[in-house]
């Protein structure tokens, strides 16, 4: 439709760009209806392994999760389409960018961003928020210029790559409504399983890569993922999240590998890190989120803390053993760098301070708390 209207509207040349970043969609039969629409070219751009070892990697080794719940599938991959897209604008020449998305959603702030980083001379068109046409106007407009409308027209508006599946729709507004099993295609309910799932996952320097012993890249991994723990019934989620334009919304996701592979590595991150390092770290990880939420991945501290992450992640090598049954249960994890000494905690044939050591401990670790208390509230000595 934004063809259609493009080339009406400024008498424009329309090339067309999808970008495969794991999407269950039929590429054939986009770039058929594309040409059907009269576009001088059409591309079909398969960056899926780029998205996997690039933002989605990241995502792991920062344990991206905005407001807790949300695994970014969505958020992660608009920057690395817009550079694809900006890539074809060059080849091709062309003087703007056109893209679908509405006025009251995150996507415009991540394309836009992305365009004016990396084309700043590029004019950026959003058709959906110019001619401001709602559901039912649209579909007149298709109708009375011949353009003809996708067969399944969806009760919910699905964005799906990946790492995760983004499902909205005006069912769901409602906050309190259950969300129909229907809207959901990668997880079985979480009643209906009766069988555990057992995984061995492998980390190397922050970034999964084996699944019980199987080495896999990380593409694979994910979709291999995506399944077994799909199909045992975990990686649902259902919050209301803080948009960046101003607004909650009611958002469900579907993100069984994004789930189960952030929760293992936040685990063996615990496992290796000090304290203040793994304390620290969570400070970073949620910035991180933020940032690539709110669609500023351009902020140099995006690529600063992705360094840094790196450099923290360089440890963050081991095995978590996991056990999914509609939920999920860490169930070991073992690394050559963890701190955890089986020899210091052992109670029965392990280490002891001495109680002279124990006593010099606690007088001075409780100090500064126990000095500025007793200003305030007393001695306790009546
Ligand atoms: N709320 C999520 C985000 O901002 C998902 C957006 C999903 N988009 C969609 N067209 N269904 O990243
Ligand atoms: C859109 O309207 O562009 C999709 C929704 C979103 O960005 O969250």
């Amino acid at each position: 439709m934004a063809i259609h209207w493009l080339k009406s509207r400024f008498n424009a040349e329309v090339v067309t760009v999808t970008v495969n970043v794991g999407q269950e969609d039929d590429f054939s039969e986009i770039e058929n209806r594309a040409y059907k629409l009269g576009v001088l070219k059409h591309y079909t751009i398969d960056a899926r392994d780029d998205f996997a070892n690039g933002p989605i990697a990241s995502a792991i080794m920062l344990n991206a999760l905005y407001e807790d719940k949300y695994p970014l599938g969505t958020a992660l991959a608009r920057p690395l389409i817009a550079e694809k897209v900006i890539e074809v604008a060059r080849r091709e020449g062309c003087d703007a960018i056109a893209h679908g998305s509405t006025s009251k959603g995150n996507d415009q702030v991540r394309f836009e961003e992305a365009i004016k980083a990396m084309a700043p001379d590029l004019t950026v068109i959003a058709p959906a928020r110019i001619w401001g046409m709602d559901r039912k106007t649209e579909v007149e407009y298709a109708r009375r210029n011949n353009i003809p409308i996708p067969e399944v027209h969806s009760r919910f508006s699905i964005d799906d790559n990946l790492w995760t599946r983004s499902i909205e729709g005006p069912e769901l507004d409602d906050s309190m409504v259950e969300p129909p099993e229907d809207a959901f295609k990668w997880t079985i309910n979480p009643s209906k399983v009766n069988e555990s799932l057992k995984l061995e996952i492998e980390f190397k320097n922050g970034v999964p890569v084996a699944v019980n012993g199987e080495k896999m890249k990380l593409s694979e991994l994910i979709l291999a993922l995506n399944r077994l723990v799909g199909s045992h019934g975990y990686g649902r989620v259902d919050h209301v999240e803080n948009r960046v334009v101003g607004f909650k919304s009611r958002e469900v996701y579907e993100a069984p590998a994004a789930l189960t592979l952030i929760e293992a590595h936040r685990d063996l991150e615990k496992l290796i890190y000090t304290p203040i390092e793994y304390r620290f770290k969570r400070l970073m990880d949620q910035t991180w989120t933020d940032l690539i939420y709110q669609g500023l991945w351009h902020e140099p501290l995006r690529i600063e803390l992705e360094e840094a992450a790196k450099a923290m992640n360089k440890w963050v090598t081991g095995v978590v053993k996991v056990t999914v049954r509609g939920g999920l249960m860490i169930t070991g994890r073992s690394s050559p760098y963890a701190s955890y000494s089986k020899e210091i905690a052992d109670y029965v044939k392990g280490w002891y301070p001495s109680d002279e050591e124990a006593r010099g401990f606690i007088s001075m670790w409780t100090l500064h708390s126990l000095t500025a208390y007793r200003v305030r509230w007393g001695s306790g000595v009546s």
